[in-house]
């Protein structure tokens, strides 16, 4: 059987958040232990669709590394780069962009919401999907973990590249979506009880830790009930947090003490701090080789134009492939 590559981009919008390790950076670290190739890179020509600020976005771009480092990414096994070092993406964006009607980056629904909400398009906003299609086909992309939200646009991949190939011959690998099955892990929750997102600002931050830990999880929204009133736990939001961190055996205990109420039963501030300690736990690790690689951005550096150089040796026998196709060679 041959070798599969996986790709997924990574947007650099600030700090990453439980909802994004839960449901994107675990699975794309898990996949180191399938047989395949990883390339994993940080979409920063995406991020100028909205970025305004230079220090911010170059910051981003640094913190997306060091999460991904600190949490397990190895690179000796995924190759770890940044979008704009491949030169390759713009020019078969370009190609792609001349063989894709209005009509179907019309359709995109992230572009219709955004609009929707009365954000005046760039063009850049617009022509995203065939920036995107550019990253996934650059490198003969097998499989592409990515969320729900991200589904239309790995299909409009598989549409452009139909086309090009319609018209030139097989030149693109047709890609598929690798989805997280586990709803739970889909939809993570925020402090509020609604999805855990940067732009509700009911996210925690993965490495949050000590006090100011402590004051996140104090903001997960509880009731007033009494700690002896007898409780479901699967309709407390508390559980859905606990249900990420604790091993299965005392999570149930939890639940069992909560469901039955009464004297000695655990309030709500108990099961804060035990969501507080399997956090501190779960991320320990990691937050140490964070603090280590913080210390040496070099390494990061070093990291980051190595992944780059191996991504680039893939994307321009892509291109040169495409270029000799259309005419261009
Ligand atoms: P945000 O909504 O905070 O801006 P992004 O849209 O940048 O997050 O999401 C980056 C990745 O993290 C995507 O793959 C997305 O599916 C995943 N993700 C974001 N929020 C959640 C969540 N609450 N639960 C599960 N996965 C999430
Ligand atoms: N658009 C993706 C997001 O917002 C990021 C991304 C850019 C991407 N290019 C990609 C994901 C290619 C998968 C494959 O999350």
């Amino acid at each position: 059987m041959a070798t599969k590559t996986f790709l997924s981009g990574i947007q650099p919008s600030g700090r990453p958040h439980l909802g994004n390790y839960f449901g994107a950076i675990r699975q794309h670290i898990a996949l180191q232990e399938q047989p395949g190739e990883r390339f994993f890179f940080i979409a920063d020509y995406h991020a100028l669709t909205t970025s305004r600020e230079p220090e911010k976005l170059r910051e981003a771009v640094r913190d997306v590394a060091v999460t991904y480092l600190s949490l397990g990414l190895d690179p000796a096994r995924s190759v770890l780069f940044r979008q704009s070092d491949i030169r390759e993406i713009t020019e078969l964006s370009w190609l792609l962009a001349c063989v894709t009607g209005m009509g179907l980056l019309e359709r995109a629904h992230s572009y219709k919401d955004k609009t929707a909400k009365g954000i005046q398009a760039s063009v850049g906003l617009f022509t995203y999907p065939v920036l995107m299609a550019a990253d996934i086909l650059a490198y003969d992309s097998d499989l592409v973990p990515v969320g729900k939200d991200q589904v239309q646009h790995v299909e409009m991949t598989q549409d452009m590249a139909a086309s090009f190939n319609a018209l030139y011959g097989p030149v693109f690998k047709r890609p598929e979506c690798l989805l997280e099955r586990a709803e739970s892990l889909q939809k993570v929750p925020g402090l509020d009880g609604e999805k855990m997102s940067k732009s509700y600002g009911n996210d925690i931050w993965i490495f949050e830790s000590g006090k100011a830990l402590k004051k996140t999880v104090g903001r997960i929204v509880t009731d007033s009930r009494a700690p002896e009133e007898p409780k479901n736990p699967d309709e407390l939001l508390l559980f859905r947090f606990l249900e990420l961190f604790l091993a299965p055996s005392e999570l149930a205990l939890w639940k069992e003490r909560v469901q039955k109420g009464g004297e000695g039963a655990p309030g709500y501030g108990h099961l804060k701090a035990a969501l507080i300690d399997g956090m501190e736990n779960h991320f320990a690790v990691a937050r140490r080789r964070r603090e280590e690689l913080l210390a040496d951005p070099a390494e990061v550096d070093r990291i980051l134009e190595r992944g780059a150089e191996q991504a680039r040796a893939r994307a321009v026998a892509v291109r040169d492939r495409a270029f000799k196709a259309c005419g261009l060679r």
